[in-house]
């Protein structure tokens, strides 16, 4: 399916995830502070994958989720709309050939899944929200897909509420991570740039979440902070 390049959000994403599936795991480390490997564990605790279950990982970028799935015995699809993104998951498979008979990449754009309703026993997506311009038609586009009683989970960049620590965020955000990405590259230089100020926009236009998901149709909506509220895992049930 051809991404479509219809808004400037959109087109934004597509031009920003060109230049990063080279070093994407580690930077988002390294730029978490060791934290998002963390965040992505608990997310998959949190929707409690069974072996042989079909879950979609929606904007699965270079496959981090999709392969903590595989590895519990879900058979995983990860659709992303970066074709770019996508290549380096497909690499990073290779090099994990235990997993191949398990997962499969496909491009996709979450606002319009290549999928039949209910064909998911779960659904998990990162860092999607902030990319995409209808965030609700987005949630129940995610959650059409997934079966009634199927678990849905995300993993989104929060910003800590302490004043003192919202205060080293903002420092974090607006000047490391800048600094950081510019010693990279040109890309990373971007995201070091684009990203505080992004986050903060979403929470500022969504400042409950759990609401929006609740609105799309999910029921036993449960969040949970980490890192002092860098980061949110949020889950529920598919209606
Ligand atoms: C920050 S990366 C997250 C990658 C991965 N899920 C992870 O855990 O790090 C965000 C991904 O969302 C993808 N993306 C953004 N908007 C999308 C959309 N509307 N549909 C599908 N993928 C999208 C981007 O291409 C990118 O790969």
């Amino acid at each position: 399916m051809a991404a479509r390049a219809d808004s400037p959000r959109k087109r934004h994403a597509l031009e920003l995830f060109s230049g990063l599936p080279a070093h994407y795991g580690r930077m988002g480390a390294m730029l978490s502070f060791g934290q998002d490997p963390r965040w992505r564990r608990t997310l998959v605790q949190a929707i409690a994958p069974q072996p042989g279950e079909r879950v979609l990982d929606v904007a699965t970028g270079t496959g981090l989720v999709a392969f903590e799935l595989a590895h519990r015995g879900c058979e995983v699809v990860g659709v992303d709309q970066s074709e770019a993104m996508l290549a380096g998951a497909r690499a990073a498979l290779e090099r994990r050939p235990s997993l191949a008979h398990r997962v499969r990449f496909i491009r996709g754009e979450a606002e319009a899944l290549p999928f039949e309703d209910g064909e998911f026993d779960a659904l998990t997506f990162t860092y999607l929200l902030r990319y995409v311009d209808d965030r609700m038609a987005t949630m129940r586009e995610l959650a059409r897909v997934v079966k009634p009683g199927g678990r849905i989970g995300m993993v989104e960049f929060g910003v800590p509420s302490a004043p003192a620590l919202r205060v080293a965020w903002r420092v974090h955000t607006r000047a490391a991570l800048p600094a950081v990405g510019s010693l990279v590259s040109g890309a990373w230089r971007e995201v070091g740039r684009f990203l505080g100020p992004n986050i903060e926009q979403l929470h500022e236009h969504e400042p409950d979440l759990a609401r929006l998901w609740e609105a799309a149709g999910i029921t036993d909506v449960r969040q949970r902070g980490m890192s002092f509220g860098a980061g949110l895992v949020m889950w529920g049930t598919a209606g």
